[in-house]
C-alpha cells in the first residue's frame, strides 16, 4: 500500500468509529458549524489544534501559517480573522506558538532562505525589540524560546491591533484573545498571556471612530 493510500484507509475507520458512537454526528456537523474558537498556530506538523486539545470537529476554526504570525497585509488570515469574528461569533482566539520552533530559529540566524526571508522578517523585528532580553539567556535553546514567548504576546497585540477586533470589542465585548506556547517535549501548553476583551492598548493603534 502506499503511503497516502494508509490515509485514505485510516479516515474511512476513523468515520466508522464516530458513527458507531454518535450515528448523527456527521449530519449534525454538516448542517452548521458554531466552534467557540479561533486557533492561529503554526504549520508544525507535531501541534495539531484539535488533537493536542482534546477538541472534536466542529469545536474549533483553524489558522496556521509558519510560526504563528498575524501580518496585517495577510488576506489570507485577515479573511479567516473576519470570518470567525463577525460571522462565527468565536469567543476566543488562540495565538498558540510551540517551543523548538523551526521559524524562530531561522529568524535568528544570518542565513538567506528565500522567498520565506518576507515572512521571516516579523520575527526578526521582534527580536531587534527585545534583544537584550532574549541574548542574556546562557543557551541557544533558551533564547529560542525567549524569543518564541515574546512572538506569541507579539502576535496577540497585532490582533488587537486590527480594526475586525477592536470593533468586535466594542459591539459584542468579545473575543478574548490568549497567547499560548506548546511544549514538543512534554505534550503541554503554557499560557503566557491573555487580552480580555475591550482590553487598553497604546492609543497610537486604537481607531476612536469605529461604529
Ligand atoms: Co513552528
Amino acid at each position: 500500500m502506499k503511503a497516502y493510500e494508509k490515509l485514505l484507509r485510516s479516515n474511512k475507520d476513523w468515520a466508522n468509529s464516530v458513527k458507531e458512537v454518535d450515528p448523527h454526528f456527521f449530519a449534525r456537523l454538516s448542517a452548521q458549524q458554531a466552534p467557540a474558537f479561533l486557533w492561529i498556530g503554526c504549520s508544525d506538523s507535531r501541534v495539531p489544534a484539535d488533537k493536542i486539545t482534546g477538541t472534536d470537529p466542529g469545536e474549533i476554526f483553524v489558522h496556521r501559517n509558519i510560526s504563528n504570525l498575524v501580518v496585517n497585509t495577510d488576506i489570507n488570515f485577515l479573511s479567516v480573522l473576519q470570518y470567525a469574528v463577525e460571522v462565527l461569533k468565536v469567543r476566543h482566539i488562540i495565538v498558540c506558538g510551540h517551543y523548538g520552533c523551526g521559524g524562530v530559529k531561522a529568524a535568528m540566524t544570518q542565513h538567506h532562505f528565500g522567498i520565506i526571508d518576507h515572512w521571516l522578517k516579523n520575527i526578526k523585528d521582534i527580536y531587534r525589540l527585545h534583544r537584550e532580553e532574549i541574548d542574556a539567556h546562557q543557551t541557544e535553546e533558551e533564547r529560542v524560546n525567549a524569543l518564541i514567548e515574546f512572538n506569541v504576546r507579539e502576535q496577540v497585540f497585532n490582533l488587537a491591533k486590527t480594526s475586525i477586533i477592536q470593533s468586535a470589542w466594542k459591539k459584542d465585548q468579545i473575543p478574548h484573545l490568549h497567547g499560548w506556547v506548546y511544549g514538543l517535549k512534554d505534550g503541554i501548553i503554557k499560557p503566557v498571556c491573555e487580552m480580555e476583551a475591550g482590553s487598553a492598548i497604546d492609543p497610537l493603534y486604537q481607531y476612536d471612530n469605529l461604529g
